[in-house]
């Protein structure tokens, strides 16, 4: 009898509560794990988790290189994750088409994503017959390259403003005991290096030639040996480096170890955490100081078709807030990219920030090699440039003559 008493009190009490709806986990897979990607990815779990579901963290370290074979393998192998980020490109595309990504159009549609997504175009490479299957983070550039101010000062040069002033500056790095030029040695780094340098050193022109008519003369043309002769140097300057991760090469220059690194806009990240302000501390050359151009590439999180009801209902959750102005401005500032919302108050925002948001609202953005060449021809220039990276004895002549014939060949 007594149990019966304890459970006919116990329901009365529950019937006069009002229990928070059943908060639904939700794994969000991503490679954001240095210090200024983790800064970034904990505020949109913060807001996530705001919302009464529960942000289960899925990061997965390496990078895009490490994390996305195995992001594909779960979403196509039936061990599809809640939700993850990819970087917008043609490989999300191939999942879309393959019918394993949800179509949030409904979400997008109702929160008016197409009022204020700029630029518009990113969207294309998540947009397939007109349906929307991601929720766009931020716009993303690889043409810059930070340099330490103080390894600068150590040596008693100027702070170099432009790509040949920084290549001058070598032998006197080196003869400090500073890297010139800092490079981590996964693959994709110096692939993003090299697309920086074919539209900072090549130009617009040349770089949609190549990239996006797939004209290979251009390759093989006088103004594009330019870029592979400064590929070359990149070679020369970068030996010696020795780490792996790209923060790990950021935060040399950070500890004035190296002279500069080119990378994205995620190293403004790094710098931001370490305390160091853009113009003190660190120099940011937008286009290498020779180009006022950036290709955007950005980040977005996909959501594969799930079974379960309330994970469906809380994916929906998800994709609206990763778009709310607030979610936009606190994770945009930690990750050194641009908000995806043209109507979000970045005034606050570093002078590296503003440079970049400029160059975008002065239309001078490009999309980013990933957004053009497939995933097949990607991964061909990939394991060329690696392999020239590590062999000093292939020349920038036929570096420029191998490239030429994986371009003949791209679609
Ligand atoms: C981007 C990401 C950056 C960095 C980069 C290279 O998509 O937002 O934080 O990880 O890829 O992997």
């Amino acid at each position: 009898m007594k149990y019966v008493k304890n459970i006919a009190a116990t329901s009365a009490l529950l019937a006069g509560m009002t229990l928070p709806a059943a908060a639904t986990d939700l794994e969000v897979t991503h490679w954001w794990t240095s210090g200024g990607e983790a800064a970034a990815i904990a505020e949109l779990a913060k807001a996530f988790d705001a919302t009464g579901n529960k942000w289960v963290d899925g990061a997965i370290a390496g990078a895009g290189g490490v994390a996305r074979p195995i992001m594909i393998s779960r979403i196509t192998g039936g061990d599809p994750m809640g939700a993850t980020q990819f970087a917008i490109g043609r490989q999300s595309k191939e999942l879309i088409d393959a019918g394993l990504m949800r179509d949030i159009t409904s979400v997008a549609d109702a929160n008016h994503w197409r009022d204020f997504i700029k630029p518009m175009a990113i969207m294309d490479n998540c947009t397939v017959d007109g349906k929307i299957y991601c929720a766009p983070l931020n716009v993303h550039s690889k043409e810059w390259l930070w340099v330490s101010n103080e390894a600068f000062k150590k040596v008693g040069i100027p702070v170099p403003t432009t790509w040949d002033e920084f290549v001058a500056t070598g032998p006197k790095l080196r003869a400090a005991g500073i890297q010139p030029l800092a490079l981590g040695g996964q693959a994709w780094q110096a692939d993003n290096v090299f697309d920086a340098l074919l539209l900072s050193l090549g130009g617009p022109d040349l770089y949609m030639k190549i990239y996006k008519d797939k004209d290979a003369k251009s390759v093989a043309s006088p103004e594009a040996a330019k870029v592979f002769a400064a590929f070359a140097d990149v070679r020369s300057l970068s030996a010696g480096t020795n780490v792996q991760d790209w923060n790990q090469a950021t935060n040399m220059v950070i500890t004035a170890k190296a002279g500069a690194q080119i990378s994205g806009d995620w190293a403004q990240g790094e710098f931001e955490r370490a305390g160091q302000k853009s113009g003190s501390d660190y120099s940011c050359l937008l286009g290498l100081g020779v180009n006022n151009y950036i290709s955007t590439t950005g980040d977005a999180i996909f959501f594969p078709k799930l079974k379960d009801e309330a994970k469906s209902k809380a994916q929906e959750v998800l994709a609206a807030l990763l778009l709310d102005p607030k979610v936009q401005l606190a994770f945009n500032t930690k990750k050194g990219s641009v908000p995806i919302r043209n109507d979000v108050d970045v005034s606050g925002a570093s002078e590296c920030m503003q440079k970049g948001i400029k160059t975008l609202r002065d239309g001078n953005a490009l999309p980013a090699g990933e957004q053009l060449l497939t995933s097949d021809t990607r991964s061909q220039k990939m394991d060329l440039i690696t392999q020239f990276i590590a062999t000093p004895t292939i020349t920038p002549e036929e570096l420029q003559t191998r490239f030429a014939k994986i371009i003949a060949f791209a679609d």
